[in-house]
């Protein structure tokens, strides 16, 4: 049988104590919320509602962020769980190390790079479109094939890519005050539009609220049409129901952010307690502000004017008030710059975890001599994500992160389940009612916004996890600090087990999941903006 290697929940657990390695744990309930809302709001509701309403659902895209947040509501659930059980730093991947081992580890990091890479990529596609609005409204718009959704090679994601990357190379953090008032313009800019934007409502706009179902699909070609349409064997088309469904699977991206709130675990304060809270709330939060900022924009223009680029800012020039078209994009501009931040902080410190876990080369895992922080990553990471949101448009871009996003949610969802069975004996504050058929509804419900997405977003998800499913018998399985005569570092204490035969100690001379994910490094709002060890990777360790 083949080896299984598993991480235990303890060893997990027992490396966030040792004193070296100890973060500081101050945040509380309302502090995740807020670092949650800074995280979720972004280019989801900022872009993708105008083009989902434009090319897909109509007036009922806000049907399609009801559709979009309940799923998230129950993969929220099941994270929430997790985390309250498992309070390390880590999202997903340590999760699945605690749970399935090794090999889903891997696959959880590698589909985590589609989530936070290309979801970097996606949010510099959208500052781009609000950076070119902006300039519009100052009179001196960029050409369009240099900026914006339709851009060739498109210069300002590139440079908002490159220049973040920068920042987080230097580890230049925010200070938790800056990082506040970010999360707090993006809200007053979001509040604004739906206030003033009420005021221009034409009722005329809602009519038809679900436009009837169109053949054919954008890009004229099968492929394109939702996977589901084309199993079940539809004339593939666009609006109608089917629009809302897929519309819903697009706007998923704009509820992206709430697991990042899971891997301040190792920072709060009440973890077990203050992180379900977190992470529920914010979920709420958003899902509100996303319907109403929908229903207002849909409102105040048909959808079929809608910008793809920019479609509050657009709304708002449309009925005569470029001033405020104005504000929301230098609102967007600072809330979309944050989301790009950490998603790519984020990325950089999965990566660093899997290479100090020697699944990838140790020697990307450096951490630079001045700065302390994983440069060699961050540049990979940085370069990839410019060369993506340079030449990829947004749409494709937000239909492989989606995908990606939600297999992890799919994992973790059923490691609900699995975790129940293996280890019913840890303590779990907080947990899933109705187990096991919540997360697998959860499951299911994930897996159908996967089936709606397009057949070839399936295609190159397929050829994604394909290069990693190589990468990872070529290369980490033997590399691995877990494998058989692996010289881990001195004191290292492994054990392998049967799957799913419950936690064996593996308790390395580090933490496998912490810094992977943390809040901080200029993303964190309150309390933990200072927190070097989090953020800015300031941690003086460097993989063995
Ligand atoms: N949810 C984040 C956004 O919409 C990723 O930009």
């Amino acid at each position: 049988m083949a080896q299984h290697r598993v991480k235990s929940v303890e060893a997990s657990l027992r490396d966030t104590e040792q004193p070296e390695h100890r973060l500081s744990r101050n945040l509380s309930a309302l502090d995740l919320t807020v670092f949650g809302v800074g995280v979720i709001i972004g280019t989801g509701i900022f872009v993708l509602t105008g083009v989902v309403a434009k090319t897909q659902a109509g007036p009922a895209v806000a049907i399609s962020f009801v559709v979009a947040g309940v799923v998230c509501g129950f993969a929220a659930l099941c994270y929430a769980e997790f985390a309250s059980t498992v309070p390390v730093a880590g999202s997903a991947y340590t999760f699945s190390y605690a749970t399935f081992g090794e090999f889903m580890a891997w696959i959880i990091g590698w589909d985590l790079v589609l989530e936070l890479a290309l979801g970097a990529a996606t949010v510099s596609v959208g500052w781009s479109g609000y950076f070119n609005q902006l300039l519009g409204d100052l009179g001196i718009p960029l050409p369009a094939s240099i900026a914006g959704e339709t851009a060739t090679v498109n210069i300002p994601a590139m440079f908002i890519a490159l220049l973040m990357t920068g920042v987080l190379v230097l580890g230049i953090k925010l200070s938790s005050r800056v990082t506040t008032v970010i999360v707090a313009i993006k809200i007053a800019i979001v509040l604004l539009v739906i206030v003033l934007g009420l005021f221009y409502i034409n009722a005329a706009n809602y009519q038809p609220f679900v436009p009837p179902a169109q053949p054919g699909t954008t890009g004229g070609s099968t492929l394109t049409a939702p996977l589901i349409q084309l199993i079940a064997g539809f004339t593939p088309s666009t609006f109608g129901v089917g629009g809302i469904f897929a519309g819903a699977a697009i706007v998923f991206f704009a509820f992206i952010g709430f697991d990042i709130v899971a891997t301040a675990a190792e920072e709060t304060k009440n973890p077990k307690r203050d992180l379900p809270r977190g992470i529920i709330a914010s979920l709420a939060i958003c899902t509100l502000l996303y319907v109403a900022v929908s229903l207002v924009v849909v409102g105040m223009q048909n959808y079929t004017q809608l910008s793809t680029d920019a479609p509050l800012a657009e709304a708002f020039r449309s009925v005569g008030l470029p001033f405020v078209s104005a504000l929301i994009s230098v609102g967007a501009l600072a809330g979309l710059t944050s989301v790009v931040m950490i998603l790519m902080l984020g990325q950089s410190r999965v990566l660093f975890a899997m290479s100090r876990d020697h699944l990838l080369s140790p020697g990307l895992g450096a951490v630079h001599p001045r700065y302390r922080t994983p440069y060699r990553i961050t540049i990979l990471t940085g370069v990839i994500v410019a060369v993506l949101g340079g030449l990829v448009p947004l749409g494709t871009l937000a239909e492989l992160v989606n995908i990606g996003t939600l297999f992890a949610f799919v994992l973790v969802s059923i490691g609900v389940i699995v975790l129940r069975r293996t280890r019913p004996d840890l303590h779990r504050s907080f947990r899933v009612p109705w187990v096991p058929v919540l997360p697998i509804l959860s499951a299911v419900a994930c897996l159908w916004l996967m089936l709606n997405l397009p057949a070839e977003t399936w295609l190159r998800f397929a050829i994604w996890m394909a290069i990693g499913l190589v990468l990872y018998f070529v290369y980490s399985r033997q590399h691995s600090r877990l494998a058989p005569g692996a010289a881990g570092g001195a004191g290292e204490e492994l054990r392998r087990t049967a799957p799913m035969g419950g936690g064996a100690p593996l308790a390395g001379g580090e933490p496998l999941g912490r810094g992977a994910m943390p809040p901080a490094g200029g993303a964190m709002p309150p309390a933990g903006g200072g927190g070097p060890p989090a953020g800015g990777g300031g941690r003086g360790d460097e993989p063995r």
